[in-house]
C-alpha cells in the first residue's frame, strides 16, 4: 500500500493547483509594468513558491531573479520548470527562511513578494528587506485587503512611496481560482468516491475553498507597488 505521503502528492499533482494560480498571473504583469523600465534587474522574490510569479517576472524583467523559499520541495518544482523553459541564467534558487536573508545592503533593484509578507507580518516585511534594496529600488508585495489601512499607514512610516495598488476582488479570486479548484476537487471526488484514504485527502484539499465560501471578502487582495525613498 502506497504511503500517506506519496498518494498525498500523487494526488497534489492530479490537482496541479499551480494551473488555476497561473490564471491570476495577469496582475503579476500589471503590478510589473507600473515599474519604469531598469535594464536587466536584480529582483528578490520572496517566498517564491513553485515560481508562478517568479517564472513570469524572469520573462517580464529578462534580469537575474533571486528565488527564496523554506520549502524544499516547491523549490524542486519551480528547478524542473527553470530547466524546462531555459531560464537557467535568469533564476537562482536559495532554500532559506525568510527571516535569515543575507544579501548586501542597496543590492536589489527590486523586492517582490507575493502571499508571503504574512509569514512575518507587513510591518516586519517593510522593515527587514528596507537595507536589500537600492535607493529608489521597488518593493511590490500582494497582500490580503484585510489590513489595508494599517498597510498604507506602514508605508509611508517606513520611508517608501506608494506608487500605485489595486485590488483583487473575492469574485475575481471565485472566478479565476476557486471555482475552477472547486469543479477539480469534486470530479475527482466522483472519481475516487470508493476510495476512502483519498476520499479524506480530497476533504483536506477542500478546506479552503469552505473558508472561501464562509467568507470570500477575507480573500480579496490587494497588490502594493512602492518607492524606496532615497
Ligand atoms: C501563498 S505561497 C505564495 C507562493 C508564490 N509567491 C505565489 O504567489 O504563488 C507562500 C509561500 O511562502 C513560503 N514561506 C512560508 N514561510 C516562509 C519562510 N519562513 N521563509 C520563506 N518562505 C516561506 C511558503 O513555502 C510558500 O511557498
Amino acid at each position: 500500500m502506497k504511503d500517506d505521503n506519496k498518494l498525498k502528492s500523487e494526488l497534489q499533482k492530479e490537482i496541479d493547483k499551480d494551473s488555476f494560480r497561473k490564471r491570476l498571473t495577469r496582475f503579476t504583469w500589471q503590478a510589473y509594468n507600473k515599474i519604469p523600465t531598469i535594464k536587466e534587474p536584480k529582483i528578490l522574490d520572496i517566498g517564491c513558491g513553485s515560481g508562478i510569479p517568479t517564472i513570469d517576472l524572469a520573462v517580464l524583467s529578462k534580469g537575474k531573479i533571486t528565488a527564496v523559499d523554506i520549502d524544499g520541495k516547491a523549490l524542486n518544482l519551480l528547478k524542473d520548470k527553470i530547466k524546462a523553459l531555459y531560464l537557467t541564467d535568469h533564476i537562482t534558487l536559495v532554500r532559506r527562511s525568510m527571516t535569515k536573508l543575507r544579501f548586501k545592503k542597496d543590492y536589489f533593484d527590486i523586492i517582490w513578494a507575493e502571499g508571503s509578507i504574512a509569514v512575518i507580518g507587513f510591518e516586519q516585511g517593510l522593515k527587514d528587506w528596507y537595507r536589500f534594496l537600492k535607493p529608489g529600488g521597488y518593493l511590490v508585495v500582494h497582500d490580503s485587503l484585510l489590513n489595508y489601512n494599517e498597510s498604507v499607514r506602514l508605508i509611508s512610516t517606513f520611508n517608501y512611496t506608494l506608487v500605485h495598488h489595486f485590488i483583487i476582488s473575492e469574485q475575481v479570486w471565485y472566478e479565476e481560482y476557486f471555482k475552477p479548484l472547486g469543479k477539480c476537487i469534486s470530479d475527482l471526488q466522483v472519481k475516487y468516491s470508493k476510495n476512502y484514504r483519498i476520499m479524506k485527502l480530497l476533504e483536506e484539499e477542500s478546506v479552503e475553498i469552505e473558508q472561501f465560501k464562509e467568507s470570500p471578502k477575507d480573500f480579496a487582495s490587494v497588490f502594493y507597488v512602492m518607492q524606496k525613498v532615497s
